[in-house]
């Protein structure tokens, strides 16, 4: 049995159940699952991961990498964000490609994919986001997800820069549905959110702290609403990015029990952190300066409930990278010019699996179906997310004794912060293997620049 290996004696979990068991691996595949202890696996290469627990790599399908974004670019390129997404256990991002105002999506998807080749260390995908729909458009929708981008994401808020209006959203949402791909919404009411912004800074109210006032919860509960009706005129599948609120969440389930093809996610952010972190001193609110913003306890319970009913099938990270100096330099003196977002790629296995597995709030084979199985199967990434035979060795070793703690002094994300600065989680990020390649050891990355592929993701 040469070009075998096994990673021998550990706990494999899947979406469904956690069993004690070895993964043997065949060129870059699983090859079966199960317990080889007796077996006489001559020429096959053995690794001990007794006690420890395997886990399908991560798959984030919400990060931001080198994005043109309210006037600056994000932080990290394809290579240090996919390093960070790395040594964090995923193993797999689907990245937003963004249309620049004034560009053709086909151009601008062309131009994502340069910017990934030769530097993503991990496999990818990528959603179409549209900001622009100029004539023709949505002609180019069938060659874009024959393309194996099978979603779009359009905006409901950013007037002017970003969204789209009703209209052109149906446009999108009917176009997609006729060419087999998946829409993604940003909720929030933009007008409404412009203008209590407009007032508070009419008002002297110019600092960071602000962000969160201008965006009350009432303003994404209304845009989930508007947009499942748009959804259901348009006869077509619906996906919303980043839910912070109880109401959403609730809109989302009702919108379920109807049996209507509706789909949500939240990011570990909103999870873990909330409003409170508006009221700290001078401009560190900024950090978390993000869209939707953080929230009150009474909606991260909300939504822990959703994702254990299952109303919410996925955590993302909504990596959106800006360092706090450019966040300052932009938007010192008027928090609507700070570029909106936080970096997350780097954590979000870890601190999900630490505020959420080791706090009990959800199980483990819940966890991995946050985390992999659903966003895979949910995003047409039909080789990922799962430890089954067929499947990508895409394989994380995480010791569930160990703990990580989180500072933008070790981080790999390209960062001069992190809003989990000095959390210490349980779970240590012991070994991550991409296509059976050990690529991550002991949290060190030993892999190589542009050994990730772009992956074709499959229609609806
Ligand atoms: O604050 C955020 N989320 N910025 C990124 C853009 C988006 O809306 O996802
Ligand atoms: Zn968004
Ligand atoms: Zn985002």
């Amino acid at each position: 049995m040469t070009g075998y290996s096994v990673l021998s004696g550990g706990t494999v979990v899947s979406s469904t159940t956690t069993v004690r068991g070895d993964v043997l691996v065949k060129d870059g595949k699983i090859a079966a699952v199960g317990e080889f202890g007796d077996l006489p696996l001559d020429g096959v290469e053995r690794v001990d991961v007794g006690g420890m627990l395997l886990v399908p790599g991560g798959v984030d399908v919400h990060t931001h990498i080198d994005s043109p974004m309210m006037g600056t670019v994000t932080a990290d390129d394809f290579e240090s964000a996919t390093i960070a997404a790395a040594v964090g256990g995923t193993t797999t991002v689907v990245d937003f490609a963004m249309q620049p105002k004034g560009n053709g999506l086909l151009e601008s998807l062309e131009a994502h994919h340069a910017k990934a080749r030769g530097k993503a260390v991990v496999d990818y995908g990528f959603h179409m986001c549209i900001t622009d729909l100029y004539p023709g458009a949505v002609g180019e929708f069938g060659e874009i997800v024959q393309s194996g981008v099978s979603s779009f994401k359009v905006f409901m808020a950013y007037r002017g820069t970003l969204m789209l209006d009703d209209g052109q959203m149906f446009d999108v949402l009917r176009q997609a549905r006729h060419t087999g791909g998946q829409v993604c919404v940003h909720a929030e009411n933009g007008d409404v959110i412009d203008r209590l912004a407009a007032d508070l800074v009419a008002a002297g109210k110019t600092g960071p702290e602000y962000h969160e006032v201008a965006r009350p919860p009432s303003t994404e509960v209304e845009a989930v609403r508007r947009a499942i009706r748009i959804a259901r005129m348009a006869d077509a599948p619906l996906y919303f990015v980043h839910l912070s609120t109880e109401g959403a969440v609730e809109a989302v389930a009702e919108a379920q029990s109807r049996d209507w093809a509706i789909a949500g996610e939240t990011c570990t952010h909103y999870l873990t952190l909330g409003r409170e972190f508006y009221d700290r001193p001078g401009f560190e609110p900024a950090k978390v300066v993000l869209t939707p913003p953080l929230r009150t306890q009474e909606h991260r319970d909300a939504l822990w409930r959703g994702l254990r009913a299952g109303s919410l099938g996925v955590v993302s990270s909504d990596h959106c990278p800006f360092c706090l100096e450019e966040k300052r330099r932009l938007g010192e003196h008027d928090f609507r010019l700070v570029p909106n977002g936080g970096p997350g790629v780097e954590h979000r296995m870890l601190v999900l699996y630490g505020e959420g597995v080791a706090r009990g709030r959800i199980s483990l084979t819940k966890f991995v179906d946050l985390t992999a199985t659903t966003p895979a199967r949910q995003f047409g990434l039909t080789g990922k997310g799962q430890l089954a035979p067929g499947f990508d060795a895409d394989i994380v070793v995480l010791d569930p004794q160990g703990s990580t703690t989180i500072s933008a002094a070790t981080q790999r994300q390209r960062m001069d912060y992190t809003p989990y600065e000095g959390w210490t989680v349980p779970g240590a990020v012991k070994a991550v293997y991409s296509r059976g390649e050990l690529i991550c050891r002991d949290g060190v990355f030993v892999g190589s620049a542009g050994r990730g592929r772009f992956v074709e993701r499959a229609a609806l």
